[in-house]
C-alpha cells in the first residue's frame, strides 16, 4: 500500500480501482504514513497556519427533501428559523471583530429570500467589509442568480456534490433532485469564476467503496479550491435514522487522500468531524485539512440548524468557537491566522 501512496503523491491522482484498494486498506499503518505524507504537503503550502470562516446559517428553511439531513422541508418537527439582514450583518460585525475574514452565509434552499435579497446582501456585506471575503452556500440556483450573486461581491460558493455516482445519488435524494443538475451548477460556479468548493459525506447509506473512488475523481476532474468532507451522522426525524454514522478513521484516511490530490487546496475540518469524535478536528488537521469554520450564528437559532444528532457548538457565548478552536489549533502546534485565506494557484511541479 506505501508505494500505492507515493504514487498517488506523485502523479497525485490513480486509477478507479486503485483508490478502490485503496480505501479498502485504511489500517493504522497505512494512515499514518499516508497522515505523514499529506501533513508535509500542508506544511509546504501553509506552514502552521489555520484558516478560519466564520459560519453564518441564516435560515433552515429548505425546499428540498434530501433523505439524510434534518433540515429537509418533510421534517416538521425542525423548527424554522430566518435570520433578518440586521441580524447577519451584526454576526459579521462580531466575527470581524473576533478576526474572521471571511463569512460563510450558509442556508437551505430558502426561496423566501430572492436573488436580489441575496445580492443585496452579498454587496452590504462586502461594503462594510472590504478586506473580507463572502462565501455562499445556499444551494442549487440557476445560472443568472449565481452570476448575480458574483457581481454583487460573492467570492465563493460552497455545493457538495454529496455522491458523484447517479444511482447512489438517487438514493439519498427524491427524484426531482439530480446529480446532472448538481454537477452542472458545480461546473457554471467554476465558469462563473467563483472559488468553487465540492465535497461529500463519508459513510452515508448505501455508499460502496466505489462509490469514494468515484467521488475521488469527480473532484480530480473538477479540480476545485475548496472539498469539505465529514462523516454522515444519522438525525433522528429524517428517513434515514437508523442508518450507522460514517468512520472516523475512513474520513481522515480520504482527508489525507484529498491533500495529496489537491496539494494547495482549501480542506476544513468539519463540525461533522467534531461530532463523531471529541479531538476529530485537530485529527483532521493532522491529516492534511488546514481550515476550520466555528460557529458564528447568534446564539438562539443554533440549535434549530440541526442538519444531524448532537451537533457541537451550540454553545451560550456567541464567541466560544473561535477562541474553543483557537486552542485547539494550539494544542496541536498550529495557529489561526487573520486572513482572507484565499485559493492560491501555484505551479504544482515546483
Ligand atoms: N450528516 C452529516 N452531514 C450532513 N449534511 C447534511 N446532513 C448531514 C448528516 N445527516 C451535510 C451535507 C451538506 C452539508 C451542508 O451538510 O453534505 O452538503
Ligand atoms: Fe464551537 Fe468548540 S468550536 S464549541
Amino acid at each position: 500500500m506505501k508505494a500505492l501512496i507515493d504514487r498517488l503523491y506523485k502523479e497525485r491522482t490513480l486509477s478507479k480501482e486503485d483508490f478502490g484498494l485503496l480505501l479498502t486498506h485504511c489500517t493504522p499503518e497505512n494512515s499514518e504514513y499516508l497522515f505523514q505524507l499529506a501533513q508535509s504537503v500542508s506544511k509546504k503550502y501553509f506552514g502552521n497556519r489555520i484558516y478560519v470562516r466564520g459560519l453564518i446559517e441564516f435560515t433552515n428553511y429548505c425546499r428540498n427533501d434530501c433523505y439524510y439531513c434534518g433540515i429537509r422541508r418533510g421534517n416538521s418537527r425542525a423548527q424554522r428559523y430566518r435570520l433578518t439582514k440586521e441580524e447577519i450583518l451584526s454576526c459579521c460585525e462580531n466575527g470581524y471583530e473576533l478576526g474572521f475574514r471571511t463569512f460563510v452565509l450558509q442556508g437551505g434552499e430558502d426561496p423566501f429570500y430572492t436573488d436580489e435579497d441575496i445580492a443585496g446582501l452579498v454587496s452590504s456585506i462586502k461594503k462594510s467589509y472590504p478586506d473580507c471575503a463572502v462565501t455562499l452556500s445556499i444551494g442549487e440556483k440557476s445560472r443568472e442568480a449565481y452570476q448575480k450573486y458574483f457581481e454583487a461581491g460573492a467570492d465563493r460558493y460552497l455545493l457538495r456534490h454529496e455522491t458523484a455516482n447517479a444511482a447512489h445519488y438517487g438514493k439519498l435524494h427524491p427524484q426531482n433532485q439530480t446529480l446532472q443538475n448538481r454537477m452542472e451548477c458545480l461546473w457554471q460556479l467554476k465558469e462563473i469564476g467563483y472559488q468553487v468548493g465540492t465535497g461529500f459525506m463519508v459513510g452515508s447509506p448505501f455508499q460502496t467503496v466505489e462509490n469514494l473512488a468515484e467521488d475521488l475523481l469527480f473532484i480530480r476532474q473538477l479540480q476545485p479550491a475548496m472539498v469539505g468532507i465529514g462523516p454522515y451522522i444519522p438525525h433522528h426525524d429524517t428517513p434515514f435514522a437508523d442508518q450507522p454514522a460514517g468512520s472516523l478513521e475512513l474520513t481522515l484516511f480520504l482527508i489525507g487522500i484529498l491533500r495529496l490530490m489537491l496539494p494547495n487546496a482549501l480542506i476544513p475540518a468539519t463540525t461533522a468531524l467534531g461530532t463523531i469524535h471529541p479531538n476529530g478536528r485537530e485529527k483532521g488537521i493532522l491529516a492534511g485539512a488546514n481550515v476550520v469554520m466555528p460557529n458564528l450564528s447568534p446564539v438562539k437559532v443554533r440549535k434549530k440548524y440541526e442538519l444531524y444528532d448532537n451537533k457541537i457548538c451550540t454553545g451560550e457565548e456567541a464567541a466560544e468557537c473561535r477562541f474553543c478552536l483557537q486552542n485547539r489549533m494550539e494544542s496541536i502546534g498550529y495557529r489561526i491566522v487573520v486572513d482572507r485565506g484565499d485559493f492560491c494557484p501555484v505551479n504544482l511541479n515546483d
